[in-house]
């Protein structure tokens, strides 16, 4: 459909043009156009960036001379769209062209099959997540294997739809038959349930409990688990758990606790009955502290082994790592320095036994794996005051080298600002919905070679379940509009004026 027609000077990159009389309707942003090349006749395609609406008394010099016969003129307003060249279709896709439009040449309205094959995706090994904004009928598939292998990040500001995306993500994937493992601080994903495929919760607390095998706490991710220790505190733990790892291949909190309580009987002189342990470390041990710093050190690792979750062995990874499963980590009833160490943990143990299997041929962990991080900015922060963040050099290591071991990460946040630049910039994908913070906008811009100026101005603009994506896992960057979920959504928004009003009734 003949559209319009090319108006001033053109260049490689862009022109603009007039719009034909009965073609308003179609000219809009984002909308997808195209004019043949002058000397080898390719379609040029480009998409409308700009629409600048001028007025017959306040000229611009192009409008002046133009036979007005068939071109658009309400009251005397012309508007003219700005076009951005995307490239014509060439043996590996798009391509630049190198010889330039003729101004005078006629636009037409690109149509859904060029568009269509354009985005084209292999059908087996792409995930369908939305359609194009401007146009229902073309869908626009990713790339599975450049989302998963060079990782991804979904960002927006809250409550413009980045949960939903995930969902939308994860159903697609399970599609696939895929492994992926959600890090859930809401408890928004325990209600997917995708038709052939499983959904395995495990939570603080319930049933279905996450297990961490203490012995696999590194010095120091103690001492980050348990609040407020004193100097004395840490160094009695610190001790301890050295202690622990010299004489028990598995240790748990008992075994730290039972240390402890021969430390404390040495110090009141009691003889010691220790059947593993050296006699003496202990006396040593016991001449460095005090009693009430033992006691107080037992009273907080006790609190600790309440929750139950440092056991001698944790949830095996196999059955938190499998084909067609997805797997919730349900942190909603952790506090953050616990949720930190679940998640270091576990993807630190995925990582390692995935790196082992690919390099080393060791092991029968044969699945890739996909991760997602919700709330990513407090795992994997920028800056943070007071402490290390446990989780976040594992997360920076899998963002590098994951894509080497089969390892996918997916960052999901609503302050970008405030990531990881590094974890940010490693995620190839971007998935962007509404921001309108400028500091965000800026960073995103700065951190992520595939945001350009151009996508970034459009952020703001953006409504509620749509998205620009750029990177690795779409031929071009694209203005979507996610589909709709299949299965039951989590984290609703709250009417608050209906429930206000509820509750006044009651
Ligand atoms: N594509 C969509 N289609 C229909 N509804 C949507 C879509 N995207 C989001 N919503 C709805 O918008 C609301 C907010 O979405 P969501 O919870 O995904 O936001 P969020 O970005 O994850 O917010 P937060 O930062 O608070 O986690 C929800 O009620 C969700 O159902
Ligand atoms: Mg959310």
């Amino acid at each position: 459909m003949e559209i319009g027609q090319v108006i001033g000077s053109t260049t490689l990159r862009g022109y603009r043009f007039v719009i034909k009389k009965g073609a308003e309707e179609h000219v809009k942003r984002d909308e997808f156009v195209l004019v043949y090349e002058a000397v080898t006749d390719n379609k040029i395609i480009g998409i409308i960036k700009d629409i600048i609406i001028s007025n017959e008394l306040l000229p611009d010099e192009f409008g002046r001379d133009l036979r007005l016969g068939d071109i658009l003129l309400t009251e005397g307003e012309y508007p003219v769209p700005t076009v951005k060249i995307l490239g014509h279709e060439g043996n590996s896709g798009l391509e630049l062209p190198r010889y330039g439009i003729k101004p005078g040449s006629n636009v037409y309205l690109a149509d859904d099959e060029l568009l269509k094959w354009i985005l084209r995706q292999e059908k087996n090994s792409s995930a369908c997540i939305g359609s194009l904004s401007t146009r229902e009928n073309v869908p626009v598939k990713l790339s599975v294997n450049d989302l998963i292998s060079r990782h991804c990040a979904i960002l927006a500001m809250t409550g413009s739809g980045k949960s939903y995306t995930v969902g939308v993500l994860i159903e697609e994937l399970l599609k696939k038959k895929g492994s992926i493992i959600v890090f859930d601080p809401h408890g928004e994903y325990r209600e997917i349930n995708l038709d052939g495929s499983q959904t395995k919760v495990y939570s603080i607390k319930g049933d279905y409990k996450i297990k961490i095998e203490t012995s696999s706490l590194r010095t120091g991710d103690f001492i980050n688990l348990v609040p407020d220790l004193t100097d004395a505190q840490k160094d009695l733990l610190d001790a301890v758990t050295t202690i622990s790892r010299k004489f028990y291949k598995r240790y748990d909190l008992n075994i730290i606790k039972d240390i402890m309580g021969l430390i404390y009987d040495a110090k009141n002189g009691k003889e010691i009955l220790a059947e593993s342990i050296s006699e003496k470390e202990i006396k040593d041990l016991s001449k460095k502290v005090v009693l009430t710093t033992i006691g107080s050190t037992m009273r907080k690792i006790e609190r600790l082994n309440r929750l139950g979750i440092f056991e001698l062995t944790g949830t095996p990874i196999e059955d938190i790592v499998k084909g067609n499963q997805l797997t919730v980590m349900d942190l909603s009833d952790a506090d953050e320095r616990l949720s930190e160490t679940i998640i270091a943990t576990i993807s630190r143990q995925i990582f390692d036994a995935r790196k082992s299997y690919v390099k080393d041929g060791e092991g029968k962990f044969d699945i890739p794996t996909f991760l997602i991080i919700e709330e990513a900015h407090n795992f994997a922060p920028r800056t943070s005051e007071d402490r290390k963040i446990l989780s976040k050099s594992i997360l920076r290591k899998i963002a590098r080298e994951g894509r080497k071991f089969g390892v996918g990460l997916c960052i999901v946040s609503q302050r970008p600002s405030k990531l990881d630049s590094d974890v940010l910039s490693q995620c190839n994908t971007q998935i962007i919905l509404k921001i309108v913070n400028p500091s965000d906008q800026e960073y995103i811009r700065q951190s992520v070679e595939s945001v350009t100026e151009d996508i970034v101005r459009d952020l703001p603009s953006l409504s509620r379940g749509e998205a620009i994506i750029a990177g690795a896992a779409t031929n071009l960057p694209v203005t979507v509009k996610i589909r709709k979920r299949i299965t039951q959504i989590g984290g609703e928004d709250i009417n608050i004026v209906a429930e206000w009003s509820r509750k006044h009734q009651d």
